[in-house]
């Protein structure tokens, strides 16, 4: 079986390198032209744990090909995955501009009989789209080459997507009719040994499971930032509360942290798309209304924190903050709808200088951020530090998780930390010399807890 892969970004590459590891034929193809040749030379253009190795070792032994050419790529073709990306329009629906693209050259070279297979995120009906654009290609030239076309989203989760390809929870399906389907179970099988877990359905099922997948993950997570508010009025704990009901099976403890907000290439525009497909079948969106609202809000609420702070403290304009993490979550270098650029932005706009600091993330984050007099570029944690007055994590990258606080501290000028993740325990913070400012849990300011324990330690003497 020769597997073509149209779209060589985090879904595509990721999807090639992994069928190619198993010993499938790969090419994957793409139009940017820099792209390929990067990879022809051997360099990832991403951050992916484990890519690396297998990308050079399958293209070593040259099951693994890149390539900018349709022509030579579709005819020799026994599947067409779609890989390309479904960004969100101006208006909030799902752009189909790539998908209808990539159809059009398929049609344009499609010589035999070939299973095409939408991986894109796309919405109900995307399916009867490819095949109708593919069909008018071929009558373009006056040509009649059976195809299938079949829906098989993809739910790899970037930072762990080599892992989430290889084993995955489910490999979904849709598909109406049986030479297609015995295609798709063929190509699965090398990843379903231990265990079958492939899902099939109708079409639009499956084309709707995917976006049905990403609105509830990003509805638990809105849900706990929507509560985190309230835990902070009532004096409640967010992360016990987290504890308290995801210890019920029902529940479960995953995408229910509080924070600085969701980001990323996929539920921002994935939850739009939903509720423009819904609204246009004239149905209530609200409950989707409500988790972007609640999202987008929260983004804001880091920054909101920072300022209140500093409103006792001479004021934002003129303080710098280091902040600690800029990939929309930990082990990608993927900054679309990252919560840090929505940080960054204000804390400029309010006169504000940033320090920042990324393990991997900081190439694509300075196509992002503009060259300023109030933005630098630091090389690690210690540097961020160095005379800040606040730090800010805002992406709770593993080595975050055992700074040497004390060594960090000594390098500021101000002592307040904003904890976007809940990653430290507030009292082990305030001990260490920090305002420590988290969501959802009380503020744990130094001051006061030197006081508190001069009070616990004199009232127990006197006692
Ligand atoms: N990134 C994720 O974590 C993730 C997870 C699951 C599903 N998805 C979905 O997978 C799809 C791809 O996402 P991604 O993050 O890999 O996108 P991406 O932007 O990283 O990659 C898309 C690639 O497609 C290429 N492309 C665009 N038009 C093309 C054409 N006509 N022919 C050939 N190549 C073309 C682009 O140059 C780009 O390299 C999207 O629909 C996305 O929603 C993404």
């Amino acid at each position: 079986m020769e597997i073509l892969i149209i779209g060589t970004g985090y879904v595509g590459l990721v999807t090639g390198a992994c069928f190619a590891e198993m010993g499938y034929h790969v090419t994957c193809l793409d139009i940017n032209e820099e792209k390929i040749k990067q990879l022809q030379a051997g360099i990832i253009p991403i951050f992916e744990p484990g890519l690396e190795e297998i990308v050079k070792r399958c293209s070593q032994s040259k099951r693994l090909t890149f390539t900018t050419s349709y022509k030579e790529a579709v005819p020799k073709a026994t599947v067409c995955m779609l890989a390309v990306d479904t960004p969100m329009s101006e208006t909030g629906e799902c752009n189909l501009r790539s998908i209808t693209a990539a159809a059009s050259s398929i049609g344009e070279h499609l010589q035999n009989y070939t299973v095409i297979i939408n991986k894109s995120t796309v919405p109900v009906g995307t399916a009867e789209f490819v095949r109708k654009t593919i069909t008018k290609a071929l009558e373009k030239r006056e040509v009649s080459i059976p195809f299938d076309v079949v829906s098989n989203p993809e739910f790899l989760k970037e930072g762990s997507a080599v892992a989430d390809f290889m084993r995955p929870d489910r490999v979904i399906v849709g598909c109406d009719n049986e030479k297609a389907a015995a295609l798709m179970h063929d190509l699965y099988k090398p990843f379903m040994l231990s265990q079958e877990r492939l899902y099939f359905m109708d079409i639009a099922s499956a084309e709707m499971t995917k976006y049905a997948a990403n609105a509830m993950l990003a509805t638990r997570i809105s849900f706990m930032n929507s509560l985190s508010l309230l835990c902070e009025k009532t004096g409640a704990d967010i992360t016990e509360v987290r504890r308290g009901i995801g210890s019920d099976k029902r529940i479960g403890l995953a995408f229910l942290w509080a924070g600085a907000g969701f980001g990323g290439s996929c539920f921002p525009k994935d939850l739009q798309a939903l509720q423009s497909m819904i609204r246009s079948n004239d149905l209530d969106s609200s409950l989707i209304d409500a988790v972007i609202k609640i999202n987008a809000r929260q983004k804001e609420l880091l920054f909101e924190k920072i300022q209140s702070y500093f409103e006792d403290h001479g004021g934002l304009r003129g303080k710098t903050i280091g902040i600690l993490g800029l990939s929309f979550k930990p082990d990608t270098d993927d900054m679309r709808e990252a919560a840090s650029l929505v940080l960054i932005t204000r804390l400029l706009q309010h006169g504000a200088h940033v320090r920042l600091f990324d393990p991997v993330a900081m190439p694509n984050a300075k196509k992002l951020i503009p060259e300023s007099s109030q933005v630098t570029w630091c090389e690690n944690e210690q540097e961020v530090a160095k005379g800040a007055d606040a730090l800010a994590l805002v992406t709770e990258w593993k080595q975050f998780r055992l700074i040497d606080y004390k060594a960090l501290l000594q390098e500021m000028q101000g002592n307040s930390f904003f904890d976007g993740r809940n990653q430290y325990d507030p009292e082990m913070m305030a001990k260490t010399g920090f305002d420590y400012i988290s969501i959802g849990r009380a503020p744990a300011y130094h001051a006061l807890y030197n006081e508190f324990k001069w009070i616990e330690k004199n009232v127990t003497a006197d006692a």
